[in-house]
Order: structure tokens, then C-alpha cells, then sequence
């Protein structure tokens, strides 16, 4: 066991940690293009009530675990089980979660590298560098290569350093510039031609809709990635907070954090489509389908830029480094997920097992780089539409019928001493034991 365990330093610490796992790609390049495909804002109108329904009591259930257990997802759920066969389900649901984390973050490095490629872009573009520009936004198996290694770098690199050194100081550094640059960019885009058409499809939703199978697991897979849940990753985040803190309200706000930028970013996105389609790129097809569906954004985006003259260039840079910080701050979650789990449990030191495990998840990347049209696709949904919301819905039946009730009740009164009388301790509990795992099987057996 390792001695000496890491900890967030406050509770602001721990809030822009966890909310930097959650914003990332999945928030502002999944939300919109996945919002694009599934008919506008009935996806939108779903995957809220989804994530607040659904995706928030199971996002506690885990941070319960986490926090309880002082450890890795597998030793945190060892530790609630009294049976042997719990313990053996404790290690299925926990090392599933490890692996998991480790497939999602093999496919999004390679996203990641684009968005730092598409950085680069009007930084050459900017010294003259017209070769370079063309080259690193053009489909290719080396610069995928190149781009997702570089990606994987940083990411080792911060979490080597720790807790507190590494995730913590740089989600903070790096949270509250996005948020701003964000919402900059909304103000302008709604001022362009087109926008209106956008804005109505993102915020009128056709309710015949709504409970469409393809939609709605979507629409669940959506909320479960965008809270990283069901991948041990919030359960060592909540191993990391102090006992005085308030697991409910802090909760709550990585929730609602995480919900608003992913809104934010649909306002941004949906809109700049059709303000690009109204400049005449070629967006939806002639049925009405998305052309180019997980490339949109790449196409989308540029565009708008372009539309803006020569600020346009340092807009775009600036752009896409938030975008490739984002997906660090998420990375560096899925990394600390197996991590942990190695050291903890098999006891190698921190920096070989983050070294060593980032060049094993890179590998995985470089397999798909080469055999990126059926691999892609098939990974992210392997693990993010089945994968996560089963283990999230896992955790939320170990937390409602094998952790013990009165164990439960004292975690969450840690930091939040009349949370007996809340109704959050009226609700939550047979809510997690029953709502939680029935509504997600549910959402899963409509789609099959
Ligand atoms: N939530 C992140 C996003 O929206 C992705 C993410 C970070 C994640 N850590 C994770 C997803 C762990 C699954 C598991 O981009």
C-alpha cells in the first residue's frame, strides 16, 4: 500500500479538478456534433434531464465510494463488501472501470492531437509557414501519430507530478480562460447571419422525438462521458477529498458546471453551422443528415474563424489551445484511473507505473491511428455507450444494496452534519437503489 496518499488542497481545488475532467472534448466537440446527429434540441432536452436524473446520483454514488474507501475504485469497494463474492464483484465493476478509462483515453488522445493540430494551424499560417499549415490539419496517419504522442506527453508529464502539483494546479490555471474565450465567441457568432436558424434548432425541440432508442442511449452515453463516470476516474477523484468537505453540494456544482459549458458549447456550435451553411459550406446532406459527423466541428469551426479576417487566426489559436487544454485536464483523469490503481494495488512507484501505463494506452492509440476508420468508432462506443453507463450503473447498485446503510449515512454527514434531515438523504438512497440501475437498463434494453 502506498503510505503517503494524495489530497486536494481545497474545495475549490477539488471542484475545478473534477469539473476539468468532466469539460473536455466530450462537452465541446461531443455534445454538439452528437446534438447535430440526434435532431437538435430534443437531444438536448433528454440528455438534461438525463444528467441530472440520472448521471448526478450516480456521479455521488461514486464519489461516496471514493471517499469512503480512501483508495482505488477495486480496494474502495473491496472495502464496503462484507462476502467474499462481494469482494469479487467489487473487482469486476472497479477493474472494468480502469480498463475502461484506459480504451477512452486510447481514442481520445488522437481527437486531442487534432485539436492541438488545428492550434498549430494559424500559428504557421501566422509566421508564414504555409506548408506547415496545410500539413498538420491534413488526415494522415504520421501526423495522428505524431500529434497523439505529443498529446500523451503532457498528459504523462502532469500526472506524474500528482495530485496536487499536477492535476489540481493546472486545473485551476486553465478552467476559468476557457469559460471566458467561450463565451466570447457565443456573443459573436449570434451576431452573424444564420445564427437565428441555429438557435432555433438547438432550443425548440420536436417532442415526437424524444424517446426514439437511437436518441436516448445517445443521449445516456452522452451524460455518462461527460461526468467521466463509470470509470473508476470519479471514484479516485473523491478518494482525493478531505472528510470536512460537503460531497453533496460539491457534487452538484461539478455537475452543474459541467452541464453549462456542454449548453455553452451547443450555443456556440449549432449556431456556427448554420451560419456556415448560410456562407455556403456544405453541412447537412440532402436528407437532412450531418456530412461530415465527427469531423464537424473541425470543419465548422474553421470556417467561422476564417469569416473574422486576420483576428480570425489568433481567435482560432486561441481557440483550439483551450480546446487541447480541456482535453487535458480530462486526460489527465483517465490516466490517474489505472495509475492508482498500480500503485495502490501492486505497489510500483508513481512515476514508472503513469510512464509506463501512458506508453501501453498510446500503443492502443497508434493501433487505432492505423485502422482509424472501423476502430475509431467501434472503440468509443464499446466504451462509452456500454461500457460506462453499465459499471456507473454497477456502482450505483454496490452503493444501494451491499454498502451498508448507516456506513453510508455517516460518509456523507462528513462535511454536511444535518444532511439526515435533507432531502437529499430522503431521496438519493432508494433513488440510487432503485431508480438509477432500473432507468439505466432500461434506456439500454429500448435500444437493443
Ligand atoms: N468527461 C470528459 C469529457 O467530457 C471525458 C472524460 C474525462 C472521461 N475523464 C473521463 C470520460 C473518464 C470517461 C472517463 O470530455
Amino acid at each position: 500500500m502506498a503510505t503517503s496518499r494524495g489530497e486536494f488542497s481545497s474545495r475549490l481545488g477539488f471542484i475545478l479538478a473534477a469539473a476539468g475532467s468532466a469539460v473536455g472534448l466530450g462537452n465541446i466537440w461531443g455534445f454538439p456534433t452528437q446534438t447535430a446527429t440526434n435532431g437538435g434540441a430534443a437531444f438536448v432536452l433528454v440528455y438534461l434531464v438525463l444528467a441530472f436524473c440520472l448521471a448526478y446520483p450516480a456521479f455521488m454514488a461514486e464519489l461516496v465510494i471514493g471517499r469512503y474507501g480512501q483508495a482505488n475504485a477495486v480496494t474502495s469497494m473491496q472495502k464496503m463488501s462484507r462476502k467474499t463474492w462481494q469482494k469479487q464483484f467489487a473487482f469486476i465493476v472497479g477493474f472494468g472501470g480502469v480498463i475502461c478509462a484506459g480504451l477512452i483515453l486510447s481514442f481520445y488522445g488522437i481527437i486531442a492531437g487534432w485539436m492541438m493540430s488545428y492550434a498549430i494551424e494559424p500559428a504557421a499560417e501566422l509566421l508564414g509557414m504555409r506548408g506547415v499549415a496545410t500539413w498538420v490539419v491534413s488526415q494522415g496517419d504520421i501526423r495522428n501519430i505524431l500529434f497523439a504522442a505529443l498529446f500523451m506527453f503532457f498528459t504523462i508529464f502532469i500526472i506524474r507530478k500528482g495530485v496536487e502539483q499536477g492535476i489540481e494546479k493546472w486545473s485551476k490555471r486553465l478552467m476559468p480562460v476557457l469559460i471566458v474565450l467561450l463565451l466570447m465567441l457565443i456573443l459573436y457568432v449570434i451576431t452573424l447571419d444564420g445564427a437565428i436558424d441555429g438557435l432555433r434548432a438547438y432550443l425548440n425541440p420536436d417532442l415526437s422525438r424524444v424517446l426514439e432508442p437511437d436518441l436516448l442511449i445517445s443521449a445516456l452515453g452522452q451524460a455518462f462521458f461527460s461526468l467521466s463516470l463509470g470509470t473508476s476516474v470519479m471514484v479516485i477523484y473523491g478518494s482525493y477529498i478531505a472528510k470536512k468537505e460537503n460531497l453533496v453540494s460539491l457534487g452538484a456544482q461539478v455537475t452543474l458546471i459541467d452541464v453549462t459549458i456542454a449548453f455553452m458549447a451547443g450555443l456556440l456550435i449549432i449556431p456556427a453551422m448554420y451560419v456556415a451553411q448560410y456562407q455556403g459550406v456544405e453541412i447537412f446532406a440532402a436528407d437532412g443528415s450531418l456530412i461530415s459527423g465527427p469531423t464537424m466541428v473541425f470543419d465548422v469551426l474553421p470556417a467561422l474563424f476564417n469569416s473574422m479576417g486576420s483576428i480570425g487566426l489568433f481567435v482560432a489559436f486561441a481557440f483550439f489551445v483551450l480546446m487541447s487544454i480541456a482535453a487535458l485536464t480530462s486526460s489527465i483523469s483517465m490516466l490517474e484511473g489505472p495509475v492508482s490503481y498500480a500503485v495502490e494495488r501492486h505497489n510500483i512507484e508513481r512515476n514508472k507505473a503513469t510512464t509506463a501505463i501512458g506508453l501501453l494506452i498510446f500503443a492502443m492509440s497508434a493501433l487505432i491511428i492505423f485502422n482509424i476508420e472501423f476502430m475509431l468508432d467501434f472503440i468509443a462506443m464499446i466504451a462509452t455507450e456500454y461500457g460506462q453507463p453499465i459499471i456507473a450503473m454497477l456502482c450505483c447498485v454496490f452503493v444501494g444494496w451491499i454498502f451498508n446503510r448507516s456506513d453510508l449515512l455517516e460518509e456523507i454527514k462528513h462535511g454536511n452534519e444535518d444532511v439526515e434531515s435533507s432531502w437529499f438523504w430522503k431521496i438519493w438512497p432508494w433513488y440510487t437503489k432503485f431508480v438509477c440501475p432500473v432507468a439505466i437498463l432500461m434506456v439500454f434494453l429500448h435500444s437493443l
